[in-house]
């Protein structure tokens, strides 16, 4: 069977959900999937970004990662999305891009794929399940098949996040757990979404 397609979309401003797309697209590719890592397009205006050594210098380290398109959408089996936390709800530059997507969502085209997200705020309660769940509506509309990592590995007792993986970022970088909880969260979006991909070619 041809492998399963995963597409990892996701906005990071300072680089932790981007280290955790990473991750995921590890985990996704151990499982066997055919991985796109792509970032959304930044849409805040040069002052703000050069106002942040930090978020100047992840633009650069970031420079070689292709950004999302529509047609990533089309062809992805199984969808990723990760963000940061604002305010306890996405970033707009993955709002932006979600808003493009009508066209194919008038298609039919988004329906049935299955769908992921993950996360990081600066601190421990600071909305990081507001910020998954606001996302995942946009998988609702999308008729999508919502796989969240849920507590189905032991990794997820330890960091504790079943709705998607979460890293604190007020506490530096993604430690190894949230790391493994990353991976855990691809093969299980892999393995669902092979699941559903044989039993169709089937029908
Ligand atoms: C406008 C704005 C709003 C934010 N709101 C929150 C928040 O509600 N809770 C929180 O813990 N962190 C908040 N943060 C911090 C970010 O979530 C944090 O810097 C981010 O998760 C780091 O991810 P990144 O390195 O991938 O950009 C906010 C940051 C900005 C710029």
């Amino acid at each position: 069977m041809e492998p399963v397609n995963v597409a990892i979309i996701y906005y990071s401003a300072t680089g932790s959900v981007h280290a955790l797309a990473r991750a995921i697209a590890e985990g996704a590719g151990k499982a066997g999937a055919a991985v796109r890592l792509r970032k959304v397009r930044e849409t805040a205006p040069p002052e703000a970004i050069n106002a942040n050594p930090a978020w100047a210098q992840h633009i650069q380290d970031s420079a070689g990662v292709a950004e999302a398109t529509l047609g990533d959408l089309g062809w992805a089996d199984a969808v990723l999305l990760g963000t940061p936390t604002r305010f306890g709800n996405p970033a707009s530059q993955l709002r932006a891009f979600l808003e493009t997507t009508g066209p194919l969502w008038s298609q039919g085209k988004l329906a049935g794929k299955v769908c992921s997200v993950f996360t990081a705020s600066n601190t421990l309660h600071g909305g990081q399940e507001s910020t998954i769940l606001a996302l995942s509506n946009t998988f609702y509309h999308w008729g999508g098949v919502m796989v969240p990592p849920g507590y189905t590995d032991p990794v997820q007792f330890k960091t504790g996040n079943p709705y998607g993986t979460s890293h604190v970022a007020g506490q530096g970088a993604p430690s190894e757990e949230t790391l493994q909880s990353a991976r855990h969260q691809a093969r299980r979006v892999v393995d669902v979404a092979a699941a559903l991909k044989a039993g169709r070619a089937a029908v």
